[in-house]
């Protein structure tokens, strides 16, 4: 089932395998692909996956998270664009497939280099202080859908078949999907709280030509207790009723693909990508993490059918990956399966088991590694499979 054809808004996509946005740090300050974003880049055109999503790429320079995120412009368009170019040839040649490209536009809020916050969070807060002058103002927000239009046109022109307005993991636009105590346009009601994100989606669907594709990557909860995150309970239970109003409005507007994700990878990074080894000790078993996303995502299918499903979290299941993966999408769970750290541990899975040569050692060991190199600020990449991310995390160990 994985290598089936799947057709969204007439766009035809050779597979059912998303690898999964995976921000390196890596990028040129002006937020062009340096040569290790290029590099890797030319590993996912090589790896015969039919959708390659984009790592989170800032729509301005105040909603950065660190100064080497991604970040296209009008001067630096050209280098993504000869960059897509080169994917495609080679996905062409070497796997004969035409891969769809995904690029995630994204404002990092609370996570950008100055923090850019909804609201006060105290769950939040004590990773991270902020002060009330933190707080966006309601004027600022008002001009962010003009940036996300503005880099959706840039990336129609770079190449990429489609766009995700990005709300998840904590960035901005998930962390207004939970300013209950905010005053003014954009906290209070729900209408409020997710004015933002259907005013970007809105604006950015105007702009988009038939065949390109709309789609949205989401925290479907945070995981975190109420008012402090969305989708869950005051207890910070799993509560999808809000989250269900939300989806059932991205489908009226058009979303094509809802990437589905959950939890807040600062806060509570075992519900976002369950973890087998390494020194974080989570508070639940990973059984339970992966039993959630499956819920979540089979609630969605059967709730939601005009959306395609993408699933996540599944890189835990290291040699029992390709046949989990079947199961999910047998089983109605989603319709594509995401890869996120397999595939900056293991790249060629998909294409190495397409041809029987599935390694089970080359696969991912859900450590987590790759993580703990971002929060110490340097690039990030597979620091058990990859001698170049191995020694920086050995660097960063000492
Ligand atoms: C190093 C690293 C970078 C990530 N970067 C992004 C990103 O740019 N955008 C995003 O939506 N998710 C990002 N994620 C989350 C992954 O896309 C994925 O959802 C998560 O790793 C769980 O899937 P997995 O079990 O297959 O790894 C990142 C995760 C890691 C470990
Ligand atoms: S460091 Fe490598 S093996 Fe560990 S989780 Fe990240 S990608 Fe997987």
């Amino acid at each position: 089932m994985l290598n089936e054809t799947v057709f969204i808004g007439g766009k035809e996509i050779a597979n059912r395998v998303v690898l999964q946005p995976m921000e390196g740090c890596d990028c040129n300050e002006d937020g062009s692909p340096s040569e290790l974003t290029v590099e890797k880049y030319l590993k996912a055109a090589r790896s015969g996956a039919g959708v390659v999503w984009f790592e989170a790429n800032a729509v301005c320079a105040e909603g950065r998270t660190n100064p080497r995120q991604m970040m296209l412009t009008r001067s630096n368009l050209s280098k993504f664009r000869t960059l897509l170019a080169e994917m495609r040839e080679i996905a062409r040649k070497e796997c004969g497939v035409s891969p769809v490209f995904i690029l995630q536009l994204t404002h990092s809020g609370r996570q950008s280099i100055v923090p850019m916050i909804a609201y006060r969070n105290s769950v939040y807060e004590e990773k991270r202080p902020v002060t009330d002058a933190n707080i966006v103002t309601d004027e600022y927000l008002d001009t962010l859908p003009e940036k996300y239009v503005a880099s959706a046109r840039l990336a129609l022109e770079a190449g990429f078949d489609g766009v995700d307005v990005k709300s998840c993991h904590g960035y901005l636009f998930q962390e207004l999907l939970s300013a209950f105590d905010r005053e003014g346009r954009y906290g209070g009601s729900f209408e409020n709280r997710t004015r933002l994100y259907f005013n970007c989606i809105r604006a950015v669907k105007e702009v988009l030509p038939d065949g390109i594709l709309l789609t949205t990557r989401l925290s479907v909860s945070d995981m975190v207790r109420k008012p402090c995150g969305f989708g869950t309970t005051e207890t910070g239970e799993l509560d999808l009723t809000e989250p269900d109003m939300l989806i059932e409005q991205l489908a009226k507007e058009g979303i094509q693909i809802l990437n589905v994700t959950v939890g807040n990878p600062y806060y509570n990074p075992h519900v976002n990508r369950p973890y087998r080894k390494g020194g974080y000790v989570a508070p639940e078993a990973a059984d339970v993490g992966l039993a959630r996303f499956e819920y979540i995502e089979k609630h969605i299918k059967e709730k939601f059918p005009s959306l395609t499903v993408v699933g996540s979290g599944l890189s835990y299941y290291r040699e029992d990956l390709i046949e989990q993966s079947e199961r999910q999408l047998r089983e109605g769970i989603c319709d594509m399966v995401g890869y996120g750290r397999m595939w900056l541990a293991y790249p060629m899975f998909y294409k190495d088991h397409l041809n029987g040569e599935f390694d089970a050692k080359k696969c991912c060991l859900a450590c987590s590694k790759c993580t703990e190199l971002m929060r110490a600020k340097r690039v990030s990449g597979c620091a058990v499979f990859n001698e170049y991310y191995r020694n920086l995390y050995k660097e960063i160990q000492k």
